[in-house]
C-alpha cells in the first residue's frame, strides 16, 4: 500500500468506475459543487486527483484546473474515465513555478500526506487558499466501517488538526462544515459496493441525507454523525 512517503491504496478501479456511474457519482458531484462554492480565484491545483472527477467538474464550471497524482494507475484511469489529463507528480515537489495557483484543493487526499511538509510546497506555489474535503474521522461509524474493510491511512487526523495547522500558517479558516450523514455508506463511497437497492432509491436517499444532515447540524451532532467535512483557509497575498 505504501512506497517511501507516498501512500497509494490497492484500488479496485472497476468498482470506482461503477460507483462514479451510480449514486456515488451524484453524491460526488454535489460535494464538488460545495467545494467549488468555497474556491477563491480561478487557478486551482487538485492534489491527489484520482479519477479526475473534481478536476472535470471544476473545469466544466470555468476554473483553470491542474490535476496531479503520484499514482501512475490513477493518471491512466482519469484519462480514460473523465478525460482529465492528470500530471504524475507528488505534492511535496510539484515543479510548478512560485505563485502558480489561487487555490490548492485536497479532495480526500490529506490522509495520504504529511500535512506540515505539504504546506511548505503549497506556500511556494500558492500561498493564498487551501481547501480540504475529507473523511470525518471523529465519526465512530466511519472508523468502525474502515476497520471492517481494513482501510488504513498514512496520517489520519481530525478536522481540528488541519484547521489548526492552517491557522498557524496565517490562514483565516472557515469550517469545518460537515456533510453526508447517510449517503457515503449507502452509496458505497468511492471504493465499496453500494447497499442493495440504494441505486434505485437514489432520489429518496438524497432527500433523506439532506434532512438528516440538517437535523444533525441543528442538534450539534454533525461532527459525530457526518461522514465528510469541508474546510477552507484563505490569506491575503
Ligand atoms: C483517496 S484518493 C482520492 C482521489 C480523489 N481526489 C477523490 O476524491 O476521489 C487519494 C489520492 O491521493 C494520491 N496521492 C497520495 N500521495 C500523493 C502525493 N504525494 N502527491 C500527489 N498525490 C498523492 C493517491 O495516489 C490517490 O489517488
Amino acid at each position: 500500500m505504501s512506497h517511501d512517503d507516498h501512500v497509494v491504496h490497492d484500488t479496485d478501479f472497476e468498482r470506482v468506475r461503477q460507483n462514479l456511474d451510480g449514486l456515488y457519482g451524484t453524491v460526488a458531484a454535489l460535494q464538488n459543487a460545495e467545494i467549488a462554492s468555497r474556491i477563491v480565484g480561478t487557478r486551482v491545483l487538485d492534489v491527489g486527483a484520482g479519477a479526475g472527477k473534481l478536476a472535470r467538474d471544476l473545469s466544466d464550471q470555468g476554473f483553470q484546473v491542474t490535476a496531479i497524482d503520484i499514482d501512475p494507475r490513477a493518471v491512466a484511469f482519469a484519462r480514460e474515465v473523465t478525460g482529465v489529463e492528470v500530471l504524475p507528480r507528488s505534492v511535496y515537489e510539484t515543479g510548478f513555478p512560485d505563485r502558480s495557483f489561487d487555490a490548492v484543493v485536497f479532495r480526500e487526499s490529506v490522509f495520504h500526506l504529511d500535512f506540515e511538509r505539504v504546506l511548505v510546497e503549497v506556500e511556494r506555489i500558492c500561498g493564498r487558499q487551501v481547501v480540504i474535503f475529507e473523511s470525518n474521522s471523529p465519526n465512530p461509524l466511519l472508523r468502525l466501517g474502515r476497520k471492517l474493510i481494513g482501510h488504513e491511512e498514512h496520517d489520519e487526523r481530525p478536522p481540528e488538526y488541519y484547521a489548526g495547522a492552517l491557522a498557524a500558517h496565517g490562514y483565516v479558516v472557515t469550517g469545518p462544515t460537515y456533510l453526508d450523514a447517510c449517503l457515503i455508506p449507502l452509496s458505497g463511497g468511492l471504493l465499496t459496493r453500494p447497499l442493495p437497492l440504494a441505486e434505485r432509491a437514489s432520489g429518496f436517499l438524497l432527500r433523506l441525507d439532506a434532512a438528516v444532515t440538517g437535523v444533525a447540524a441543528r442538534a450539534g451532532l454533525d461532527r459525530t454523525l457526518c461522514w465528510r467535512y469541508l474546510l477552507s483557509g484563505v490569506k491575503a497575498r
